[in-house]
């Protein structure tokens, strides 16, 4: 394929494309577990591929997370981007400012000279408070948004390692861990099927909407995140995973 030839390693590439069913893979070289230079060159792909992928008038949904931060680093004005708004999938997921979608799509817009919108939520509400939330014109105004949302830009991360970043306590986690969760990615949690077994009590981007958008954007690497790739990928929804060798190589060789 034409991106395939343009960036990183074709070869581990096919297979995974064979493996995950995925339309459009890219590997790029190591392990971003390893060596902070990887997630750079993830960020630095990401970056090509969503100046490819995008067009005029889109709404970009958009995660948190570090790999998609290290989108935000690369992206470069556009006539194209101007007209273009990121829209932050969730609200406050309990990540840390920098990392959040609202500050990655803010990021992103100021970068390229495109608009975004926040959207003011925070992390694991009480139903209540979560109820009034979404009475909220402006909460309602960004939820339509997000609805007609072209591309979706997102992370995966390990189940696990996600909840302990958002502070889970240790009953929590092990009920987590007892639900078989896997992998995460829009605040919701999968299993190894790929089928959702939690999810996050807050305001956003849902999964049918991802799955009704025209281009899914995954970034994930490094070696720790290989069954957590595997999981998300069963929801068959994505067109390009761009990932590295690190989660590649790993996932290749679990059965
Ligand atoms: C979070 C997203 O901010 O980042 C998650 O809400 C995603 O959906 C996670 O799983 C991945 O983070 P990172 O830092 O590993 O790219």
């Amino acid at each position: 394929s034409l991106v395939g030839e343009l960036f990183g390693l074709t070869d581990l590439a096919e297979q995974l494309q064979r493996r995950l069913g995925i339309p459009e893979v890219i590997v790029v070289q190591g392990d971003a577990d390893e060596s902070p230079w990887v997630k750079e060159e993830l960020g630095r792909v990401g970056a090509r591929v969503l100046k490819q992928v995008v067009q005029e008038g889109d709404i970009v949904a958009v995660t948190g997370g570090s790999s998609i931060a290290s989108i935000a680093s690369h992206l470069t004005p556009s006539a194209t981007f101007k007209t273009v708004q990121f829209v932050p999938a969730r609200g406050g997921l309990g990540e840390r400012v920098e990392l959040q979608a609202n500050t990655l799509a803010s990021t992103m817009a100021a970068r390229t000279g495109a608009t975004y919108r926040l959207l003011h939520v925070p992390d694991r509400l009480h139903p209540e408070a979560l109820q009034t939330l979404l009475k909220e014109p402006q909460v309602q105004d960004v939820l339509s948004l997000l609805g007609q949302s072209r591309i979706v830009l997102h992370g995966i991360g390990d189940a696990i390692t996600m909840a302990k970043r958002r502070n889970y306590s240790d009953e929590e986690l092990s009920e987590l861990v007892n639900s078989g969760a896997v992998s995460e990615a829009f605040g919701y949690y999968f299993n190894e099927a790929g089928e959702t077994v939690q999810r996050m009590p807050t305001i956003g981007l849902q999964l049918e909407e991802v799955h009704k958008a025209e281009a899914v954007l995954s970034i994930a690497g490094g070696k720790s995140k290989a069954k957590a790739i595997l999981s998300f990928a069963k929801q068959s929804c994505q067109n390009v995973l761009i990932t590295d060798e690190g989660a590649a190589k790993s996932l290749l060789s679990t059965r």
